[in-house]
């Protein structure tokens, strides 16, 4: 027989006790069961072997102190680990998912700041979009159309998520949702002369899409770190401020668009996009998400604080990837096969 499987410290899910005949009884929640020492062995090591399984030994200490042969202690405990009656008595150590998320957005946040925000792109934008040349922010509207284009990508490796068929659900819901948001973007390229066959054959900036290929990455091999991401992707740059007419500019960009009177035909598509967002509260789609988690343990949390530090570095370098491409107006709004 294989013992591959033993546990390591083998734990008896069950009370010995001692029938009324001196026979080997095993009391569980589910009923009391009668066993046998197996063919050579005393009824008094037989016993004396179970009560030593409590999950502090080794199949090598139990051999030490019953004086067994390891032999005769795997042939005991194997089968009752085929029986579901020994484990390696290990407690899960899990906490629940959105305080995990909730102590995971404080590090996004934190570096969100710290890296994102105080980045060259949105200082510029934030701070002073009147000196940023026009063609940064059609840059900006350029490479979020080659994100929303190939968000399906990183979308739709998690429909399949196998945990629960509540969370597979909500995501195939935010999938539908997002479906076609590039269409919504694509009208804003109308005063710029570019479109959509245009941009089908142009490509986006090296920091685009390796933002792409790191949340489609993601998304297939921790999909539910991907999860938490989105509540950034989705949300986070959001704002209430209001537009130069009162209305809500609803996210920073736009106010800066708004600032510094950048064409409405470029302008009102891009809102258009993020009030459907908005409208979904899709900044709240991690959390929705996570409050169905039932636990994460330990050393997936710590996992995710570090995968956040790489994920924020590729979301600064989008933005600023941005910057650097489009502040010169020598450079064409498209990168395509002849540059
Ligand atoms: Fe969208
Ligand atoms: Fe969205």
């Amino acid at each position: 027989m294989s013992v591959n499987f033993l546990p390591v410290k083998p734990f008896l899910r069950a009370t010995v006790r001692i029938g009324e005949k001196g026979e080997a009884e095993l009391h569980t929640p589910g009923g009391v069961l009668e066993v046998e020492a197996p063919e050579g062995m005393g009824q008094r090591d037989f016993l004396r072997l179970l009560r030593l399984l409590d999950g502090s030994r080794t199949i090598g200490d139990l051999e030490r102190e019953t004086g067994l042969d390891g032999e005769a202690v795997r042939e005991v405990v194997a089968p009752a680990v085929v029986w579901g009656l020994v484990d390696d008595g290990a407690v899960p150590v899990a906490s629940s998912g959105l305080a995990v998320l909730s102590r995971l957005e404080d590090v996004l946040n934190r570096l969100l700041e710290d890296l994102v925000f105080a980045g060259p792109f949105w200082r510029g934008v934030l701070e002073r979009p009147e000196t940023l040349h026009r063609n940064v922010f059609f840059g900006f509207g350029l490479e979020n159309w080659f994100f929303l284009f190939r968000e399906n990508e990183f979308d739709s490796a998690v429909l399949a998520l196998a945990e629960s068929a509540e969370l597979r659900a909500m995501l195939n819901d935010f999938y539908q949702e997002e479906h076609r948001h590039d269409d919504i973007v694509l009208r804003a390229f109308q005063p710029l002369g570019v479109t959509r066959d245009d941009l089908l054959r142009a490509r986006p900036l090296p920091t685009t899409t390796a933002l792409i290929k790191t949340l489609s990455w993601w998304a297939r091999t921790d999909p539910l770190f991907f999860v938490a991401t989105i509540g950034v992707l989705e949300g986070r740059l959001d704002s209430d401020s209001d537009g130069p007419d009162g209305r809500i500019a609803y996210d920073s960009f736009l106010a800066a668009c708004d600032r510094i009177g950048l064409d409405p035909a470029f302008v009102e598509p891009m809102r258009a996009h993020a009030r459907v967002n908005a409208g979904h509260d899709h900044g709240s789609v991690s959390r929705e998400l996570f409050a169905r988690v039932p636990g994460v343990d330990e050393e997936t949390e710590r996992r995710w604080h570090d995968k956040a530090h790489l994920f924020m570095e590729a979301y600064a370098a989008f933005f600023n990837g941005i910057l650097e491409h489009y502040s010169d107006p020598r450079r064409p709004l498209l990168r395509t096969g002849d540059i």
